[in-house]
């Protein structure tokens, strides 16, 4: 028998889309929602909510209000010093990113203010960065270091990753990236870093359970696929997943290789091969799309959409917030970006800001409304699911739900 007190908060007169199975928004007029302990104990119509759920703590009625799972932004770097606007000027000016990259700009510049700063500062840096992702919607995040590029400052900005959630209240999966650039100090020894990385980095941050995954920017103006490999044997043989930033700015057979190690996802895959695109399929590799960096570099080769769909492998969508290809706060208008760039529907895009990323996370107890997940769920200000993605902006958030309770 449930006793009354057991219910924390339900949802009443609620448009759930609640994306059950695999295809579908999962519709439910006249929805109800009920939560206990952070997790869904019920969700389906009002006519079969068991009496109990009324008794709830909190009784909320959305009035007919859009509710769907909390969005999750799957490929943050959202801790970083200084900004990269002077660079976006010169892009306009015809120079590309490889040459800025080239010419010790690029990473290395927000490299360069990130070691300048504090914990403290990184964190007040990032907060209003994480407060407009939520102002979106999104209740789990994952954010990644790699404008440290030292011992030092890559831990530090995982430590203020980990913070950001537990001063938000909001889950913060951490993600190594200590193999995204050279730093200087290693200049022309680019396997002497991927072994410091490997020997001592990896590990430390590992050890002080900074780490939740392990990534790598694997492109010829980065690490090689060798290189790459043995970031990902250490980070495997640490109990660690890993996920990379694959055939971005050409084929380096990244998908394949991150899917070789069961990674969760390979992230821009606008150059990803058949070859690879099996190979995900194989290993249930996510390919997240990141429609914002595709955009401010003007790029113009498309993801293999329709190969992803023909194999199956599910597709997520994130912001790749970034200071220098993506300065992108919305989560929804990523989704809206990888309707019209790269012609998802807008069910694809929802389901690739909720269920599919959070399986890029590796996180399977949240991204749909259904009991037993942890209830983070988003009130909106819409009609029909469609309008998240059709919408470019506006305040279309009504309430943000996490683990059961109303944080915005
Ligand atoms: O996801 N490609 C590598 N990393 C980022 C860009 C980082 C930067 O330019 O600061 C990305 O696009
Ligand atoms: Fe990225």
């Amino acid at each position: 028998m449930t006793s009354a007190a057991a219910f924390d908060l339900c949802l009443i007169n609620a448009r759930l889309a609640t994306l059950e199975g695999e295809s579908g928004y999962g519709l439910l007029e006249d929805g109800a929602v009920a939560c206990r302990g952070g997790r869904i104990a019920f969700a389906g119509l009002r006519s079969a909510l068991p009496d109990a759920a009324l008794t709830a703590h909190n009784v909320l009625d959305c009035g007919g209000a859009l509710v769907t799972p909390a969005l999750i932004d799957c490929h943050t770097h959202l801790v970083f010093g200084g900004d990269r606007a002077g660079e976006f000027e010169q892009r306009l000016n015809g120079a590309s990113y490889e040459e800025i990259a080239r010419a010790g700009g690029g990473i290395a510049s927000s490299m360069r203010a990130t070691r300048a700063a504090s914990e403290d500062d990184l964190l007040a840096l990032a907060l209003p960065r994480a407060r407009a992702l939520m102002r979106d919607g999104v209740a789990t995040l994952e954010i990644k270091s790699g404008y440290g590029l030292d011992h030092d400052s890559e831990l530090r900005m995982l430590r203020v990753a980990r913070r950001l959630g537990q001063v938000l209240g909001i889950t913060v999966k951490t993600t190594f990236l200590a193999a995204h650039a050279l730093p200087p100090e290693y200049a022309g020894r680019a396997d002497d870093y991927i072994a410091f990385i490997c020997d001592e980095l990896l590990p430390a941050a590992a050890a002080q359970g900074l780490v939740d995954a392990v990534d790598a920017f694997c492109e010829r103006i980065a690490f090689s696929p060798k290189q790459t490999a043995r970031v990902f044997s250490t980070a495997r043989a640490l109990g660690l997943p890993v996920k990379l930033h694959a055939d971005q700015l050409g084929d380096s057979g990244g998908a394949a290789l991150v899917a070789r190690f069961d990674g969760l996802s390979a992230d821009h895959v606008e150059y990803t091969s058949e070859d690879g695109v099996r190979a995900m399929a194989n290993r249930g590799t996510v390919a997240v799309l990141l429609p914002g960096a595709f955009l401010c570099l003007r790029e113009t080769r498309q993801p293999p959409v329709d190969r992803f769909r023909v194999h199956g492998v599910p597709m997520a969508v994130a912001t790749d917030a970034n200071p220098g290809t993506s300065p992108l706060l919305s989560l929804r208008l990523a989704m809206a970006l990888a309707c019209i760039q790269f012609r998802l529907t807008p069910e694809e895009a929802l389901r690739g800001a909720t269920c599919h990323a959070a399986r890029a996370l590796g996180l399977p107890d949240r991204g749909r409304i259904v009991p037993g997940l942890r209830a983070d769920l988003a009130l909106w200000n819409v009609g029909q699911p469609a309008e998240l993605c059709y919408w470019l902006g506006g305040d279309l958030l009504q309430k943000l739900i996490v683990s059961g309770r109303c944080i915005g």
